[in-house]
């Protein structure tokens, strides 16, 4: 190639250069193939350690990354044209050159556009899945849907998963403006989830943020289960996804060392959902998603004189419990200048653990809504362990 297209193309692979360093945790891979007359002849680029990892014609060398423009353009003068793709999670960067033109192309790989149509194309044989327009979507998210089991190696939905995956779309479904607003204001969301169990939200919402919304992101999983957490770090080895780490650790003794932008936590038992709430709350966090699980606490606590006549029926004052439990969390959160909404997530026939809290911080404090808070209290005779865990900090 001549001089100045091996300079052009080497500005566009000094962008790269850029590209790799910014984005080193969704970086895929590199490779080049340069042509002379019909014979091809290809480099193959990794990273390890922070280093590029060269080999080409059968030598393999380690360079900085700061060194792959000058590498890839000095071996691009010895042939007649070079195409070099770059692949990072979501995103395949192509640059071609040869004597004639220098050009780089973008293939976002997360994006509608290139979705195959669900309808139309890979999965059409039942129509509930034909008929929704899917935020993980199949054909784009196969990696992860088949790492979490709802795909299986030939990329259809398993028959027992249809259910499963329904629930995890619209999980995101719900969370997906929330998402988007905190992709507007931060740089790089980190989501912590709590009592994270096999992580397959974590997952999803891992791909769900870097691939299609584009955004950095980061992702803790904590369970006190030493066997989900080497689980959840298998897969996350296999699915290339580095921007995650996993600590076998009770929630109690957690303290984040970065800041969490959003807290979530699905099912985790008792008042073990307490600790995750007040992990979030004692770390200011922007916004809280919690699908609380079984709740004993308040229920052997509570007493109100002017209801002793319903409350004698033991399964009535447990159904109150449940109620008065997840309101008080939602008063103590709007007390601590949340914007809380509750609702139904999934049918209450799949489990009647069905409720989800999505809180979303808007004061700093909301004096008139947490005086409410105590008067309650107060009525009820009971001391809630998310409040003891906010004023103390997280018990040990
Ligand atoms: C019912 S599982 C739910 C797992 C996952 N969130 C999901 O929705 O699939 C509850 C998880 O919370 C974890 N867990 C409960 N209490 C915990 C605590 N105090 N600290 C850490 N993990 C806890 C359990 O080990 C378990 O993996």
């Amino acid at each position: 190639m001549n001089k100045q297209n091996i300079s052009k193309m080497s500005l566009f692979l000094m962008g790269l250069e850029q590209r790799i360093k910014d984005r080193i945790d969704f970086f895929k891979g590199i490779s080049a193939v340069y042509k002379s007359g019909t014979r091809e002849y290809k480099a193959n680029i990794s990273i390890e350690d922070g280093k590029l990892k060269i080999n080409f014609n059968g030598k393999t060398e380690t360079a900085e990354i700061e060194w792959l423009s000058a590498r890839l353009s000095k071996f691009g003068e010895n042939y007649d044209s070079a195409l070099v793709t770059y692949e990072e999670r979501g995103t395949t960067i192509y640059i071609e050159a040869d004597n004639k033109n220098v050009k780089m192309s973008v293939k976002e790989t997360g994006t509608k556009e290139n979705a195959p149509d669900i309808k139309n194309g890979y999965h059409s044989e039942t129509s509930q899945i034909a008929n929704r327009d899917y935020l993980i979507k199949i054909g784009q998210a196969d990696d992860v849907l088949k790492e979490i089991g709802i795909l299986s190696e030939n990329g259809k939905i398993k028959n027992d998963m249809i259910r499963k995956y329904n629930q995890i779309d619209h999980f995101v479904e719900i969370l997906n403006g929330l998402l988007k607003r905190l992709a507007d204001k931060n740089d790089c969301i980190t989501v912590l989830d709590s009592g994270c169990g096999k992580s397959y939200l974590l997952f999803v919402l891992n791909y769900y943020i870097t691939e299609v919304l584009k955004k950095k992101s980061y992702f803790i999983g904590v369970d006190y289960s030493e066997t989900v957490i080497q689980a959840s770090r298998k897969m996350a080895s296999r699915l290339g996804y580095n921007n995650m780490e996993f600590k076998i650790m009770d929630i109690r003794n957690y303290r984040p060392d970065r800041k969490i932008h959003l807290a979530i936590s699905l099912h985790a038992c008792d008042t073990a959902t307490d600790y995750a709430l007040g992990v979030a709350l004692n770390n200011n966090v922007e916004a809280v998603v919690m699908v609380p699980c079984c709740q004993k606490e308040i229920l052997n606590q509570y007493s109100y004189d002017p209801f002793s006549q319903i409350l004698k029926h033991g399964i009535l004052k447990a159904r109150m419990a449940d109620v008065l439990t997840d309101g008080i969390r939602a008063m103590l959160l709007e007390g601590m200048g949340y914007k809380v909404s509750l609702l139904e997530y999934i049918s209450p026939l799949e489990t009647p653990k069905n409720l989800m809290l999505i809180a979303e911080k808007v004061h700093s404090e909301n004096k008139k809504a947490m005086d409410e808070y105590n008067k309650l209290k107060d009525l009820l005779n009971i001391t809630p362990t998310l409040e003891r865990v906010i004023c103390r900090g997280i018990e040990t």
